[in-house]
């Protein structure tokens, strides 16, 4: 019998891959590390037992329905709202995930974010390569505290509880809104549930972490915004379809929340003038939550892990739809 084909839809390191290799043949999109055309990624699909894909690849239900040897969508992320779980269920396609290896470095980047917004770092940093820095000034790049401050997180899973630890050490209240209560949240890091429009009203930090789904798409709109408070920070490291940008990038102009720290957007990669990029208080990146090498390598790792399992018929140990 032929050995099984993984199709690996980006380059990522050839030693991450080693457990795929043991019980398969390989190829990997290494073209210029650039993402995979989606008729490439049509055609790999009609013959391969295994994807292994990033958050940017569509696993939709055109490409299901042509993967006839599909067992395995091994996702390289922790969001999964690339894949149509549904559709691949449907399929009997095993769809697994990167949950907690990513928790304290995403946790890591939603507390610099937050950090660079309030006081300003990026518009500080640039300030000097202006040439623009010629005395010291009392409330020269002024920003705002952190420490005893309102932090309001909305969706208190992992990387919220996590975020909320860190928090403790700024000694910030700290307020969840979240589809059901934390427990742990709140035994260990003292964070308070409250209701979605009690956070917008008190934080001077809202920080969204949900996962991209229908209820949450489009959650942070117009009427989300007017409620929050005039001094306040709004910050997304979930999915940037939670936002509705043409609604933030109002609530800025009009000055209705003082600024934003976005890792993630409506549809990435965004150009350099996109209409968030040109307010000084917006600080934008290309989506590194889990961006350090070692939490980037680690992923890759349990994808592959992942993978090989779903092929030897073993339970994986991150899989979203697994009900064997
Ligand atoms: C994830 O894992 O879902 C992240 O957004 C990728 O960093």
């Amino acid at each position: 019998m032929d050995n099984p084909y993984v199709f690996i839809t980006r380059k990522v390191p050839e030693d991450t891959i080693a457990p795929i290799r043991e019980v398969a043949d390989v190829k990997m999109w290494d073209y210029e590390d650039t993402p995979v055309p989606r008729e490439v990624l049509l055609k790999e699909a009609e013959t391969a037992t295994a994807i292994y894909s990033i958050l940017s690849d569509k696993i939709d239900r055109e490409l299901l329905e042509r993967a006839k040897n599909l067992k395995v969508v091994g996702n390289l992320a922790v969001g999964y709202d690339n894949v149509d779980v549904e559709a691949a269920t449907e399929h009997g396609v095993i769809v697994c995930n990167t949950p907690d290896v990513l928790t304290d470095t995403t946790a890591d980047l939603a507390f610099a974010l937050l950090m660079a917004a309030a006081r300003r770092i990026p518009e500080a940093q640039q300030y000097i390569k202006d040439g623009k820095w010629d005395n010291w000034s009392p409330l020269l790049l002024a920003g705002q505290d952190v420490h005893h401050k309102t932090l309001g997180i909305v969706g208190m899973g992992r990387i919220g509880e996590t975020v909320a630890k860190r928090a403790t050490g700024f000694e910030m209240n700290i307020l969840y809104h979240n589809r059901s209560r934390n427990e742990k949240a709140e035994k260990e890091f003292g964070a308070a549930y409250v209701s979605f429009d009690e956070l917008l009203d008190t934080a001077d930090y809202v920080l969204n972490l949900t996962p991209l789904t229908p209820e949450t798409e489009g959650m942070f709109n117009r009427d989300v915004f007017s409620k929050m408070n005039k001094n306040a920070i709004f910050l997304n490291v979930g999915r940037g379809g939670a936002v509705v940008e043409e609604d933030l990038v109002a609530a800025i102009e009009n000055g209705e929340i003082a600024g934003a720290g976005l890792d993630v957007f409506e549809k990435e990669p965004i150009p350099e003038d996109h209409p968030l990029m040109k307010f000084p208080n917006v600080v934008c990146l290309p989506h590194i939550g889990s961006a350090s090498v070692e939490t980037r390598k680690a992923m890759c790792s349990l994808t592959s892990r992942n993978i090989r399992a779903v092929l030897r018929g073993e339970k994986p140990e991150a899989a979203v739809n697994w009900n064997k």
